[in-house]
């Protein structure tokens, strides 16, 4: 472990997608890359932090010298993120799938001359609200993500007052950015009392400042 200004804080970052089975060999998923919460967790160890890295089925290997919890489901995620609690800091990078199928299948669904199989969902925990709504133990510092195409100020303060998070990450993911899967992002950093916009830089510089605002602020606290 290095040190430096995070040595002795324990910070739990989630990142990358989910996968929600629909059978054994078949999910639903969605195309985060894991990259920028793989990015958050290197310059958060590189600051002296211990971290808990709780990712999704990522694209991206996770970054070396944290604790790597490997999960599939937004269930399974909960639960390793209950079981990590507590930390100081929580970083939630995952792209959690929304809905999950209500009763999977145990064995592999298979064609049935024409018969159209129909999947019903059922709405995943939310991770982010769950942890930021807790009455006791909650992290000092709960950070989240907005991905959004429009609007993207208003509806990332929205998020932030709706799921009592301290700090949104903003970014506009409309597909003329090239964020969602590219290597750099233009983010917003929403606090109650700031808004920060940051220019476009790459994933892992993004990182960087953000772990840079999280030492500042434990260093407020
Ligand atoms: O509501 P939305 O999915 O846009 O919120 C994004 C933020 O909430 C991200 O920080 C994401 O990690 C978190 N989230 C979560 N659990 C969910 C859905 C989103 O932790 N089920």
């Amino acid at each position: 472990l290095s040190d430096g200004p995070l040595k002795g804080k324990r910070i739990l970052v989630t990142s990358g997608p989910t996968h929600e089975p629909i059978d054994p060999v078949r999910y639903i998923a969605n195309r985060s890359s894991g990259a920028q919460g793989t990015a958050i967790a290197k310059a958060l160890v590189a600051l002296g932090a211990d971290v808990v890295f709780v990712t999704g089925p990522a694209d991206v290997p996770p970054p070396s010298g944290v604790a790597v919890i490997a999960v599939q489901t937004a269930q399974q995620m909960l639960d390793a993120v209950q079981n990590t609690l507590p930390v100081d800091v929580a970083v939630f990078a995952a792209a959690v799938a929304d809905w999950r199928v209500a009763s999977s299948s145990a064995s592999k669904i298979k064609k049935q001359n024409g018969q159209l199989p129909v999947l019903e969902f059922a709405e995943n925990p939310d991770i982010l609200a769950t942890v930021s709504q807790m009455k006791s133990g909650r992290p000092g510092l709960v950070v989240g993500f907005a991905a959004e195409t429009d609007d993207v100020i208003a509806h990332a303060q929205a998020k932030r007052a709706r799921k009592q998070c301290d700090w949104i990450v903003a970014n506009d993911v409309s597909p003329e950015t090239g964020i969602m899967g590219g290597s750099e992002n233009a983010v917003i950093l929403i606090r109650d009392d700031a808004v920060e916009q940051w220019p476009r830089l790459s994933k892992d510089e993004t990182a960087r400042r953000l772990a840079v605002r999280i030492v500042e602020e434990l260093e407020r606290a």
